[in-house]
């Protein structure tokens, strides 16, 4: 390792992916800075924030990267998927058309991931009880047809988002 103090560094790539508006780029300024806007703007192009945690002593950070979930405003498609080890899938829990799009994403991780990525499917906006259209039930079922770890979360009240982060980050240590 070439760290300049108390042993090895660890750098992992984490990226985001779903449909547009399904609150993605709010999991990421939640958990990165504990930062919520219920008037985000759509994302153009590639954003990222690393986020350094300790794990078994050993200094950690993950490098998460947001896009687009709008075809038309997305950057170079494989260059957003190299290098990356974990991966949220993330589905709004009060929009059924954004579960019913987690297959096509799941197939572009596949098709342009380099490496064995530790997934994670993300029902966010978990807040949004009354009005929910996916099931906690379908979310765990899908995630134990495709292998892939579930949460349901909240941008917005911070539920487990910290956790949906980290289990990835764990898994990938
Ligand atoms: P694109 O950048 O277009 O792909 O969208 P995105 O997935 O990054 O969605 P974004 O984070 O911009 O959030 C879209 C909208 O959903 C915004 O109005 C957010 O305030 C709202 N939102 C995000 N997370 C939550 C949540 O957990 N609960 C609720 N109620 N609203 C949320
Ligand atoms: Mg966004």
């Amino acid at each position: 390792s070439s760290s300049e103090d108390e042993g090895e560094e660890y750098l992992f790539k984490i990226v985001i992916i779903g449909d547009s508006a399904v609150g993605k780029s709010n999991l990421l300024s939640r958990y990165a800075r504990n930062e919520f806007n219920l008037h985000s703007k759509a994302t153009i192009g590639v954003e990222f924030q690393t986020q350094t945690l300790e794990i078994d002593g050993k200094e950690v950070k993950a490098q998460i990267w947001d896009t687009a979930g709008q075809e038309r405003f997305r950057a170079v498609i494989s260059s957003y998927y190299r290098g990356a080890f974990g991966a949220l899938i993330v589905y709004d829990i009060s929009r059924n058309s954004t579960f019913d799009s987690i297959p096509r994403w799941l197939d572009e991780l596949k098709t342009h991931s380099d490496t064995t990525v530790a997934r994670m499917l993300v029902g966010n906006k978990g807040d949004l009880e009354n009005i929910r259209a996916v099931s906690v039930e379908e979310g765990k079922s899908l995630a134990e047809t495709e292998g892939l770890f579930f949460m349901e979360t909240s941008a917005l009240d911070s539920t487990n988002v910290e956790k949906a982060f980290e289990i990835v980050i764990r898994e990938i240590y």
